[in-house]
């Protein structure tokens, strides 16, 4: 919303949120106190905010006011009964249609900009137009492609844009139209799709589908390497180069985080299982399957390099963002790689640029394993690196932050207890200077 703000400085644009603490954040002078870290953004923020860009809690007054609404809203996965632990929870979206239909006394186009199962534009219209007050609703479906760490750059020149509506009737027509006017400030008209409103729902899930799979796909090819004196990295490139295949998403690591790519696939699954379709509904789980594999791969292996165990042993954790540039941790590799080594008596301290100490602990506490109290007492959350790995048995790199590439190692390893293990959970640093150094260098897939 706030780069729409940006590029279309005659609309006006008012984020609302039922979060009062984020809201003040957003709204906070200090553009360092802004909720999300994301390169750029701030600036983005800095340029439109009180000019046409707004953060608000009053979500009654937005609604009666606009004449396009985002529904944005979170759409975890079901913690409770029929498809838990699979199914997409929507209540969120559905209060937000109530609230739109009590509140709405004008003509509204409604864009479904969370992510969101297929066919629940049809529900929405149903609750817009069973509980409204006789206005007029279209329903769009504008799924989000960015990727946090990079969403700014990912918004401002985006692959393309999605938007999906009612293409055979005028009034949809007309809606699709004034969605792609708002994108057209700044992307160029061929970029922009527009599709039927399933086939626009579908594609977001197929799109994270697609990209989860080829983090499982290599990290499935990193434990044969491993067994076989392949490298995986050699692999990745040699692949990348066919241009059928590309380059991208093929590093092999500890297993992929971030809220979207397992809540998207689960929903995907229970979708899939609910029409019948068991086989398909099986290929793709097998990507969560074999991501989790390879979070609990990782731990186990420091456990048995670590002479088989690691009770009472510190272990330095690098990183506990879900991936670099942002400060998001939902589903991080990090918070189950500490978990596995918390069961297994470890000491754990953790360094992260940008992640608090405070979100760190919710990040345990969330998981239910151990008491609040346990989780203080067996992890400690350091500001600076160094004091993180003195007299560390091992070190883990969890999350591929661009700074520690620039450590002082050696330095490191000399405060560090020895022989001094190093586990590169994102195939980040170079292993021959690493074991020049004298580590015992462990990465994925070599
Ligand atoms: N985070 C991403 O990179 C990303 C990318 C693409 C798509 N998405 C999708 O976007 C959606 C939101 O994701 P997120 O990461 O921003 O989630 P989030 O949980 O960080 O934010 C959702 C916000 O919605 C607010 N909210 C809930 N109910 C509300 C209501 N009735 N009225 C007003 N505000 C309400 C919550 O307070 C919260 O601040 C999800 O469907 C997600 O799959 C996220």
């Amino acid at each position: 919303m706030a780069v729409i703000a940006q590029k279309n400085p005659e609309i006006k644009v008012t984020v609302v949120d039922i979060n009062e603490k984020r809201i003040a954040a957003w709204n906070d002078q200090n553009l360092d106190n802004i909720p999300i870290y994301e390169p750029g953004l701030s600036d983005v923020v800095k340029e439109a905010r009180g000019r046409n860009l707004f953060f608000s809690t009053e979500v009654d007054a937005a609604i009666d006011d606009a004449e396009m609404i985002f529904i944005s809203v979170n759409t975890p996965t079901k913690a409770y009964g029929i498809g838990k632990g699979m199914a997409a929870d929507l209540k969120y979206i559905e209060l937000c249609a109530r609230q739109i239909a009590r509140v709405s006394k004008t003509d509204k186009i409604v864009v479904e900009k969370s992510t969101l199962p297929v066919r629940t534009a049809e529900a929405l219209k149903n609750i817009l137009d069973n509980t409204g007050n006789g206005v007029n609703y279209q329903i769009l479906s504008n799924p989000e492609f960015l990727a946090e760490g990079t969403a700014i750059d990912d918004l401002h020149n985006p692959d393309r844009i999605l938007i999906g509506g009612n293409v055979d009737t005028e009034e949809g027509k007309e809606a699709m139209e004034a969605l792609v006017d708002v994108y057209a400030s700044w992307v160029p008209k061929e970029q922009i799709l527009t599709t039927n409103v399933w086939s626009s729902e579908l594609s977001k899930l197929t799109a994270n589908a697609f990209l989860a799979q080829r983090v499982s796909s290599i990290n499935a090819m990193s434990e044969l390497c491993e067994h076989t004196g392949a490298d995986v990295n050699e692999i990745s490139k040699a692949i990348g180069m066919d241009s059928r295949i590309g380059s991208k998403f093929l590093n092999a690591s500890v297993g992929f985080g971030g809220s979207c790519f397992q809540k998207d696939i689960l929903n995907l699954v229970y979708i899939a299982k609910s029409f019948g379709l068991n086989e398909v509904a099986d290929y793709w789980e097998q990507v969560i399957i074999m991501n989790d594999y390879q979070k609990r791969r990782f731990a186990a292996n420091i456990v048995k390099t670590l002479f088989n165990t690691v009770s009472g042993k510190k272990i330095a954790l690098l990183g506990w963002a879900f991936k670099k540039d942002t400060n998001d941790t939902r589903e991080s590799a990090a918070i189950y790689v500490a978990d596995y080594l918390l069961n297994e008596q470890a000491e754990i301290v953790v360094y992260d640029p940008k992640v608090t100490e405070e979100q760190i602990y919710a990040d345990l506490d969330y998981l239910g394993t151990r008491t609040e109290l346990e989780n203080r007492q067996l992890v400690t959350v350091v500001k600076d690196p160094y004091l993180t790995c003195d007299k560390a048995h091992a070190i883990a790199i969890l999350t591929e932050w661009g700074e520690f590439k620039d450590f002082d190692w050696a330095n490191i390893y000399d405060k560090m207890l020895k022989p001094a293990f190093l586990f590169d959970g994102r195939n980040i640093l170079n292993s021959k200077i690493k074991e020049k150094i004298g580590f015992q260098f462990r990465a994925i897939g070599v």
